[in-house]
Order: structure tokens, then sequence, then C-alpha cells
């Protein structure tokens, strides 16, 4: 087999199972674009995850039902491309994979195509053939499983998970079918932080947890909370580190007073003619004795 030339070295599931073991924890972040992608992996996250919170958090959906496939992969591409250290994985969206495991193949081998190095789906043991599949298929899943939005209605909203025994021994279980069908991480969103210390004792694999205490392998979140990139407190899980919806509020008003006000744009934000230029050109629109100027032809 033929090898290409690697021009970086970018992180792999391998490297982040090898680092829990070490007794490392993992970072991973939410990241849409490429300007989040390149700020993520500036900063040295250990996994870039294209989520589907794309829908709700930049695409102006309420929740992440109606994120396509093709949604999907316009915001993985938009990443991909930026070449990340990070390991780079993305979601499967609603209805992508809960119709079978045929179905799970050809979406999971596109996101893979794009450049996603694993895929993330949500829920538990009705999953298990997909996701035996695809892993047969060589693609590394990811399960999630808590609170999975996707699932919102039969939820009845967004809610802790996994609170009462009968509950969390359900979730425990659930963590072990995925593990067992060959998943190489489970992510815990929402649930109690005893039940996730729990189930990451239980498990070989890494969890990686979204609300769900600081006993986890490993700990997500949506980029958007972690910079405050959106108005408002944001979720009880989430720690702000940048009041960065202000601060982008506060310049944007600063640069809409200095245009009102003629302040902007100055001679360094401007460009120049030639002197001789110039005066030629005030001579023909000052009009005495010039020749009209030339009249703009159509096109380029
Ligand atoms: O799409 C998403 O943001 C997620 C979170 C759990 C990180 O899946």
């Amino acid at each position: 087999m033929s090898h290409q030339t690697p021009t970086r070295t970018q992180k792999t599931r391998l490297d982040l199972q090898a680092a829990v073991d070490r007794g490392g924890r993992l970072v991973a972040v939410t990241a849409y674009d490429a300007p989040t992608a390149l700020v993520a992996d500036a900063a040295g996250v250990d996994i870039i995850l294209v989520g589907d919170s794309v829908g709700n958090v930049c695409l102006g959906f309420e929740n992440t039902l109606p994120v396509t496939m093709a949604m999907m992969r316009h915001h993985l591409e938009a990443v991909a491309r930026t070449r990340p250290k990070a390991f780079l994985m993305a979601d499967l969206p609603f209805m992508s994979y809960q119709t079978g495991a045929e179905d799970a193949l050809r979406n999971a081998g596109e996101l893979v195509r794009a450049g996603a190095q694993a895929v993330k789906l949500e829920g538990g043991p009705a999953r298990v053939t997909a996701i035996r599949a695809l892993v047969d298929a060589g693609i590394p899943v990811m399960g999630h499983i808590g609170l999975t939005p996707q699932a919102v209605h039969s939820m009845g909203g967004y809610r802790v998970q996994g609170r009462d025994e009968a509950q969390a021994v359900q979730l425990l279980e659930d963590a072990k079918q995925l593990e067992g069908a060959g998943c190489f991480s489970v992510l815990l969103e929402c649930v109690p932080l005893e039940l996730a210390a729990c189930v990451t004792k239980e498990l070989d694999v890494f969890t990686i947890g979204i609300g769900a205490g600081p006993h986890c392998s490993g700990q997500v979140l949506v980029f958007h909370d972690v910079l405050g990139l959106l108005e408002g407190p944001g979720p009880k899980f989430a720690r702000k580190y940048m009041d960065t919806f202000g601060q982008m509020v506060t310049a944007l008003t600063r640069w809409s007073g200095d245009v009102k006000n003629g302040v902007f744009p100055g001679e360094q934000e401007s460009y120049n003619l030639t002197e001789a230029v110039s005066a030629r050109l005030a001579a023909r629109v000052s009009g005495a004795g010039s020749p009209a100027p030339a009249k703009r032809r159509k096109g380029p």
C-alpha cells in the first residue's frame, strides 16, 4: 500500500483512549464552520464535534430535529477544510440512522467521506444493530445516551435523565450494550454525576460528559456556550468564559457610531490615487474646458 506523506498529525481514537488510560482528561468542543474550528484547534482541544446542535445554535431552529444530512455535510466540510489536529467527528442527524442499519451505513459513510473520523448517534439498545453495522464497516461510533435531544418529544422536554434507581440501572445497562456493540466511547448528557461516575468506572471505553459531572473521562460543551456567543446565561451545565456577545455588540456599536459621525473610514482605511492622476481627475470633474468623462461601458 502506498502512503501519502502526512502533512499534519491528527489525533486518532487510539490517541484519545491512550490519553485516558494514562489518567488524562479529554476536552471536546463543538464547531460548525472554519472560524470556530480554527479557534478550537488553536486552543488544543482533543475532539472537535460537528454537532447537530448546529440547528439551534447557528441555523435558528428550535431544536435539532430539522437538521438534515445536507446541512451536516455542509458544516462538516467547512470544518474539515481547516485540517484540524483534533479528532474530528460529526453527529448523524435525526432520521439518518433511526430508520435502520442501511441508512446508518450510507449516511455515516457520507460523513466519513467528508472528513469525519467518527460519527455520534443517539440512543441505547435500539441502536445496537446499526452500531454493529457501522463498526463492521470500519466507522468508529460514539454512543450518546441520557438526554438525547433528537428524542425531545418522547422525553417530554429537555430533562435530566436517570434520576431514579430504575432509570439509573437502565442507563448503566444501555451504556454497557453500546460498548458491547463496539462503540469506542459513550457520551452522557444531563445525568446525575454519581451515575456518570458509575458508568465511567464500569466501561472500558472512555466517557464524555455534558451536564454529567466531573467524573467522566472527558467533557464536551457547545462552542457558543463556552465563549458566550449567544445572549443570556446559557444552560446550567455550561460555563461561560467570555461575554463574546456583549463584546461584539459593543464593538459593532462603536463602529456604527464612527460611520454615522464620519470618523470611519479614515486615511488608514482608504486608498489613494497618485497626485498626478488625482489632479487630472479633479480637472475633469470641475468641468471647465476639460473633456466630458468617458461613458462607462456595460460589462466588466
Ligand atoms: O450536537 C451537540 O452539540 C451535541 C452535544 C452533546 C455536544 O451532541
